[in-house]
């Protein structure tokens, strides 16, 4: 591998904070690094780790408003779920901010007065999309339309989730306010943007040849291929100018006189988080936070999802680079997407296995998820959980090749050693000598995956010394060889003990919870990874007794797991799927009105019917409606209900009914009456 940087700082994306965490983001940024960070830390590297909630942006004072409610209420709320989440799978950062915080906004504050000194920005008058019924600026996310590319009718200004296209508001076929439903206006507005053209060249020299300018270089090599074609591309179409500054009210304010109403560009504010996070981590431990930003011995190495790739590669190292005291990314690992049983990841169509429902459900039990995790991780490609996946590694490798090995080491060990590890003759056959070739190997070529961001090929190395155990103790049978020759089964268990204790240090970045378990097991709670080799286990040491390590999957839970997929989430009702968009033309054009029933009969022949005279405050009529099943007609006489006065007139079982009543239908297949109010009277208009 490359030479070992003197302190490495490692960031994952930091999530917004207007939803809970699925597995695909696990997937993405959070465990590799945490898969990383815990391998430097065996390896007692100087590495720290920082993270936090991305708690401005457009998606969360959208959510807010959906939910009536304010940016505040939500961004407090998921701060802490998402933390909750995180620790339920031992994704353990060295820290974890905000970036609604005071530290974090005069931080931001004073890099964004930095750059603008410098000269980073250009101050421009534009025309923007502003609503005119909310009187406000649309940020991207706000505005709706069809996308020109494959004609979806809900793309957003910023990006089409339809067919993925990156869009600018501008794009849009018949844009419209999310807010307010309107067409939106242009208005002039003065922004701040950053004009990225004049970086191309030095962009490309680094991406392309590593030349950190100034400070230190890194491998391009060792960039993965889809990150290079994806800067690549985005250089070779020119880059545009981006505005840093946003009229929106929340978010962390442009720190300049005039400029009321306007907040940092959320993708300039949130990947400061990584430093704000970084000074706020070096304040608690009582260590300088500038050599980790600053030094050319650092590594810094971003995790993040595929989608994050622009910002990180390109936007956020121009601003790093325009400031000048600033390291540049080392690397940026992003990896792809992970599916779901067959279709995409979805928030909103709840296909999604949430971290915390995982938890939940699987009490204590988060290194299953680790390791499927581990094993399917969209590296290089994206790549597809399904459940009966996850049952088969659990039950195949983790409970039948690791748990069955261990365990067997451990009961021989006990049953015919007294409980104390059997001491070796150094008679080694070929065949012995071979796995501790393997012992000996292993730590080198799981950490040099790991190193080169290759998680799942060291999976496949450390789980290969278990396999290799497991095939050694059931091929040299030390139960049966004890009746003959004890000195020879001592032996096999002697280094079947050394395997299992090697297997506790390589398996450790992914299983931490097993590996402490067996660790504890032989005797120690410190296993460092240059512990690792063929006498780690000394003769005598006793050996105390080993849980159960992993439990089989069962068909039942595979089958509830996917029962949740698409149903309600928590706290919300399995609804049917919202219908396409309506204009407010189309609602104007209905005449709702309070009514009052005066009679109601059944209609003749007719089991669903009742057959009701009105009052509509200027006229009496007749209408025909499908509740006698839920209510009798003497439950009706009296009521006030809504009307749906102008629906054309249709002849029902032979009456002419002039009109609908409005009812909600319940969960259970129930119908209640939509009631005004007190006071609302016969006539009275709803709109
Ligand atoms: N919140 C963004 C997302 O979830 C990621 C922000 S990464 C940072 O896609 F660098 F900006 F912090
Ligand atoms: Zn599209």
């Amino acid at each position: 591998m490359s030479e070992q940087p003197k302190r490495t700082l490692v960031t994952s994306a930091l999530p917004y904070a207007n939803g809970p965490i699925h597995i695909g983001h696990i997937a993405g940024a959070y465990l590799p690094a945490d898969l990383y960070v815990r391998y430097l830390r065996l390896k007692k590297r100087d590495v720290v780790w920082v993270c936090g909630s991305d708690e401005h942006g457009a998606a969360i004072t959208l959510r807010a408003r959906k939910e009536n409610t304010t940016p505040r209420a939500i961004v407090d709320q998921y701060h802490e779920e998402m933390q909750a989440a995180f620790a339920g799978l031992d994704i353990a950062f060295d820290h974890y901010d905000r970036t609604s915080s005071k530290e974090h906004h005069d931080f931001a504050q004073g890099f964004f007065l930095d750059l603008l000194k410098k000269g980073a920005f250009t101050e421009e008058t534009r025309q923007q999309f502003y609503d005119p019924e909310e009187q406000q600026f649309l940020a991207d996310r706000y505005i709706q339309g069809t996308c020109p590319k494959c004609a979806h009718d809900a793309a957003y200004g910023d990006q089409c989730e339809k067919c993925g296209s990156a869009l600018s508001p501008e794009d849009l076929v018949n844009p419209r306010s999310t807010l307010s439903g309107a067409a939106p206006e242009m208005r002039e507005t003065t922004l701040w943007y950053l004009p990225m053209d004049r970086h191309e060249r030095w962009l490309r020299e680094y991406l392309e040849s590593g030349v950190l300018d100034g400070a230190g270089h890194h491998d391009p090599k060792a960039w993965k291929a889809h990150v290079l074609g994806q800067c690549r591309s985005w250089i070779d179409g020119g880059l545009q100018s981006r505005a840093m500054t946003r009229d929106l009210d929340w978010g962390v304010p442009v720190p300049v006189e005039g400029a009321e109403g306007k907040v940092l560009y959320v993708w300039l504010d949130a990947p400061l988080g990584y430093i704000t996070a970084t000074r706020n981590w070096a304040q608690k431990n009582g260590v300088d936070w500038k050599p980790y930003w600053q030094d050319k011995d650092t590594q810094l190495v971003h995790f993040i999802g595929k989608d994050n790739i622009v910002f990180h590669c390109i936007i956020f190292p121009i601003l790093l680079k325009e400031q000048g005291d600033y390291l540049l990314p080392h690397n940026v690992p992003a990896n792809e997407f992970m599916n779901l049983e067959g279709d995409k990841i979805s928030t909103s169509r709840n296909w999604a296995v949430w971290a915390q429902d995982y938890v939940d459900d699987f009490n204590g039990r988060s290194d299953e998820m680790r390791y499927v995790l581990a094993s399917i991780m969209p590296e290089q490609r994206d790549s597809e959980f399904t459940w009966p996946d996850f049952q088969a590694r659990v039950n195949n490798e983790l409970a039948d090749v690791l748990g069955n090995f261990v365990n067997r080491v451990f009961v021989l060990s006990g049953k015919f050693h007294d409980g104390k590890a059997p001491g070796a003759s150094g008679n080694w056959t070929a065949v012995d000598q071979a796995l501790r070739d393997l012992i000996t190997a292993t730590p080198g070529l799981v950490g040099e995956a790991i190193e080169r961001y290759r998680f799942r090929d060291a999976l496949q190395h450390a789980m290969g010394l278990v396999r290799a155990g497991n095939k050694y103790l059931t091929e040299e049978e030390p139960w049966k060889v004890v009746k003959t020759d004890p000195d020879r089964a001592a032996d096999i268990l002697h280094l079947a003990l050394q395997v299992t204790a090697n297997a506790a240090i390589v398996l450790a970045p992914f299983l931490p919870r097993t590996a402490a378990r067996i660790a504890a097991a032989l005797g120690t709670s410190d296993l460092p990874w240059d512990a690792a080799g063929v006498a780690l286990v000394a003769a005598g040491q006793p050996l105390g007794s080993l849980p159960i390590l992993f439990e089989k999957i069962t068909d039942e839970q595979v089958a509830e797991q996917q029962g949740k997929l698409g149903a309600g989430v928590e706290g919300m009702r399995d609804v049917e799927p919202e219908k396409a968009q309506t204009t407010f033309d189309d609602f104007q054009a209905m005449d709702l009105r309070v009514a009052e029933v005066l009679t109601a009969e059944k209609v003749k022949g007719a089991d669903k019917l009742l057959q009701l005279t009105v009052r509509t405050g200027y006229d009496e009529r007749t209408v025909v409606s499908g509740i006698a099943e839920h209510f009798s007609p003497e439950e009706v006489v009296g009521r006030k209900v809504m009307l749906l006065a102008n629906l054309a007139p249709r002849k029902i079982r032979g009456v002419v009914s002039q009109g609908m009543v409005l009812m909600a239908s319940t969960e259970d297949g129930g119908l209640r009456f939509v009631t005004p109010e007190e006071g609302a009277e016969p006539g009275d208009i709803i709109r």
